[in-house]
């Protein structure tokens, strides 16, 4: 990850990403797609906790993705089912591109990358007309993207940008650098840095150094914090700032407990407080969580997330995480078959964003969604009366 090259990207062009949110969006044209023949079908089952009621998401999505439709294939690369969020993404994206009229061949790769370079390849020459991936590692699809190029076949990159090709057709996510600041001025907030003498303590977990969003997460909320360490309102025990440190393989939640655990008994066994401990994700806030109940005594830590899992929920409304960024991944989809439309009927397809994602090879047009806050406050009105969750799942 080029991380200063993004960081000086993000510097010049934070306010205008920030600025545009989903609501407004530029456009770039389409690349005409060839038409595929249709081939078997290996479409994965539903996700067991997918939300219940994707009804209502956009209906706009399917009046535009329609014509294009009939006959077309498009390829559905996931990275792993084991984590909640990928198992609703999938589900949501193979309803709307059902409903939309698509084949669909949508395909989770265990977090295992030559499993999904051959999912890919697969997907590829069985006919798919457009490509829509949520990368393992951002820089492993090499081969299977020059397949795609050669075959003329558009490559969407789902959630994750897809780094070091040109054969990368446009991005849709969430606003990654903004997901960071929300739970950094989560955390100002609620110590009210600004006022307050202080010192707290703080400690920081990231994410995949392979995905290229973790950089972004990070930097969104390190950026807004780091103010507040450089006049030690905030002290870090362990020493762990830079997201080569703090950063989380894979995203497991058993890596980041195994991290945690390590500092807690090195640096607050004594008996310190821990004031807060600034998650990127909820995966890995899960980890620090279980790290904490065996390992710690004292004053309980604001703790930040995103996704808003299931687990995660609970552990909100107990009390035991405080906040988690909401990403709904019904709007993700929607805009991506919106998208996928656009492209098919060589319409000009919506982006909001043309100066942020540079994969290092080019900058990659993009549409961001806005993500939004959740915390044990307001879960209800936005998780449950949305219809991303029953009551019921979150017991
Ligand atoms: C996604 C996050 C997710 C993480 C782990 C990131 O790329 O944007 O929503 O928590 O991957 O799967």
């Amino acid at each position: 990850m080029k991380k200063k090259l993004l960081s000086a990207i993000l510097s010049m062009t934070m306010v205008a990403a920030l600025l545009a949110g989903c609501g407004s969006t530029a456009e770039t044209a389409a690349p005409a797609a060839d038409a595929a023949a249709p081939a078997a079908e290996e479409a994965a089952p539903a996700a067991e906790e997918a939300a219940p009621a994707a009804e209502e998401a956009a209906p706009a999505a399917e009046e535009e993705a329609a014509p294009a439709a009939a006959g077309q294939k498009v390829g559905v690369s996931m990275p792993t089912k084991d984590l909640q969020r990928w198992n609703q993404d999938g589900a949501n994206m193979e309803k709307e591109l059902t409903e939309a009229g698509y084949e669909v061949d949508l395909q989770y790769a265990n977090n295992d990358v030559p499993t999904q370079l051959s999912q890919v390849e697969n997907m590829i020459s069985g006919g798919c007309s457009v490509l829509v991936i949520a990368a393992i590692e951002g820089s492993s699809l090499g081969e299977a993207l020059d397949m795609a190029k050669e075959a003329n076949i558009p490559v969407i990159a789902y959630d994750r940008l897809i780094m070091d090709s040109d054969a990368v057709s446009y991005y849709a996510t969430f606003d990654n650098y903004k997901v960071g600041t929300v739970q950094g001025t989560y955390v100002k907030d609620q110590l009210d840095l600004d006022n307050a003498a202080g010192p707290f303590n703080i400690e920081f977990t990231a994410g995949d150094p392979g995905d290229n969003n973790a950089g972004f997460f990070f930097n969104g909320a390190y950026d807004v914090l780091k103010p507040y360490i450089d006049e030690g309102k905030l002290v870090v025990k362990s020493g762990q700032t830079k997201f080569e440190d703090v950063a989380t393989p894979t995203w497991g939640t058993d890596v980041a407990q195994s991290r945690a655990e390590n500092i807690l008994s090195s640096y607050y066994a004594d008996g310190t407080d821990l004031d807060v401990w600034l998650c990127s994700n909820d995966s890995t806030a899960l980890g620090v969580e279980n790290a904490l109940a065996a390992n710690y005594n004292g004053k309980y830590p604001i703790i930040t997330g995103q996704d808003c899992d299931i687990e995660n929920t609970k552990n909100m409304i107990a009390g035991k995480q405080s906040m988690s960024v909401f990403k709904d991944t019904r709007t993700l989809a929607s805009q991506v078959v919106k998208m996928v439309g656009q492209i098919l009927t060589g319409a000009t397809v919506d982006v909001n964003d043309t100066e942020t994602y540079n994969n290092n090879v080019i900058t990659v047009p993009s549409f961001l969604c806005e993500p939004v806050f959740a915390d044990a406050n307001n879960y209800k009105e936005i998780l449950i009366d949305s219809g991303y969750y029953t009551e019921d799942q979150l017991k």
